[in-house]
C-alpha cells in the first residue's frame, strides 16, 4: 500500500508530540484484554512499536505491573522524550525509550514474550513491520495490533460526515488486505481479531477544534484552504442530521488482531 507524504506525517507527530494524548481518546478496553491474555504469564519482555507519547503504555505497565518490561519504540523524538516524561512523571520505571523504525527493530531474534502496537501500523510497512515481529518474538509468544481498519473509519463521524476524510484517508487497511498480509508471514498465525465499539458524545465545536488541531493526521492531507472548506461542510452536515449539535452522538470502532508465534 501507498504511503502519502511520511515526512509530512513526521513532521506532524513532532509538533503534536506535546499536546497528543489531550487530543486523542485513550480507550482502556484493549488493554484490559491484553492483561487477561497474558495473565499466565509471569515475566513479560515486551515492545510497544510506534509508542507515541506513552498513553497506552502507562496503561500497560499499570495493568501488568512489575511482570512487564516495557521498549517504547517510536521514529520520532518528541513523542519519545514526551513519552519519557509523561511515564517517569506516573512512578513508572520498567521501561526503555528507543528510537527506530518498525520495519528494522533493534531486538536480537527469538527475544520478546509479546510485541504491542496501537493505532500506529497504518504509518508502517505492514508486511515489513510483520516479519520483524516475527523474527524477535519466541515461539508461542503474541503479537498484539490495535488498528482502525479502513471500514471502520467509513462508519465513524468524520468518514460520515467530513467531507472527503473517506476518499483522502487512503492509509488505513482494509480487513482483507490486513488479513492476507499476515498470512504471508512464515511463522505467523492470527488466532483471534476483537471488535470494540465506543459510544462517543461531543460538542460540534468541540469537534470542529479536534479537526483544526489535526488530531487525526488525516487532517494534514488538506491544504490549510481545503480544511477550513471541509469544516464548512462538515458544520452543515452535523447541524442537518444532528437535532442538538451540543451533544452530537457517535460511535468509534477499532479491532484487535490476536497474533501468535508458532511454536
Ligand atoms: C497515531 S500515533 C499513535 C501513537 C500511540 N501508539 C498511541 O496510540 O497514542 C503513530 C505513531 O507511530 C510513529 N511512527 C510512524 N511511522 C513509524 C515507523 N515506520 N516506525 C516507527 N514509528 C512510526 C509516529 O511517530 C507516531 O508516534
Amino acid at each position: 500500500m501507498s504511503k502519502v507524504a511520511p515526512k509530512a506525517i513526521h513532521h506532524h507527530f513532532s509538533r503534536i508530540a506535546n499536546r497528543y494524548r489531550e487530543l486523542r481518546t485513550t480507550d482502556a478496553e484493549p488493554i484490559a484484554f491484553v492483561a487477561k491474555e497474558l495473565r499466565e504469564l509471569l515475566h513479560v519482555e515486551a515492545a510497544d512499536i510506534g509508542c507515541g507519547d506513552g498513553r497506552y503504555d502507562l496503561l500497560l505497565c499499570k495493568d501488568l505491573g512489575d511482570k512487564v518490561r516495557l521498549a517504547c519504540v517510536d521514529a520520532n523524538d518528541n513523542m519519545l522524550k514526551a513519552l519519557d516524561t509523561y511515564l517517569k512523571v506516573h512512578g513508572i520505571s520498567n521501561f526503555i525509550a528507543m528510537n527506530s523504525r518498525a520495519e528494522i527493530l533493534p531486538f536480537p531474534s527469538g527475544t520478546l514474550d509479546c510485541v504491542f502496537s496501537f493505532n500506529a501500523v497504518h504509518h508502517f510497512n505492514l508486511l515489513g513491520f510483520l516479519q520483524e515481529s516475527a523474527r524477535i518474538l519466541k515461539s508461542g509468544s503474541y503479537l498484539f495490533i490495535y488498528t482502525r481498519l479502513q471500514e471502520q473509519n467509513e462508519r465513524n463521524i468524520w468518514g460520515r460526515h467530513f467531507p472527503e476524510f473517506r476518499r483522502k484517508e487512503t492509509r488505513l487497511y482494509t480487513f482483507n488486505t490486513f488479513v492476507q498480509t499476515v498470512e504471508r508471514v512464515p511463522g505467523l498465525r492470527l488466532q483471534s481479531i476483537e471488535y470494540f465499539e465506543y459510544e462517543r458524545v461531543s460538542t460540534l465545536e468541540q469537534l470542529v477544534e479536534r479537526a483544526r488541531a489535526h488530531h487525526y493526521s488525516t487532517f494534514w492531507l488538506y491544504s490549510a484552504e481545503e480544511l477550513e472548506k471541509a469544516i464548512a461542510g462538515f458544520r452543515r452536515n452535523v447541524e442537518h442530521h444532528y437535532k442538538n449539535v451540543s451533544r452530537v452522538k457517535w460511535l468509534d470502532e477499532n479491532a484487535l488482531f490476536v497474533i501468535r508465534k508458532e511454536s
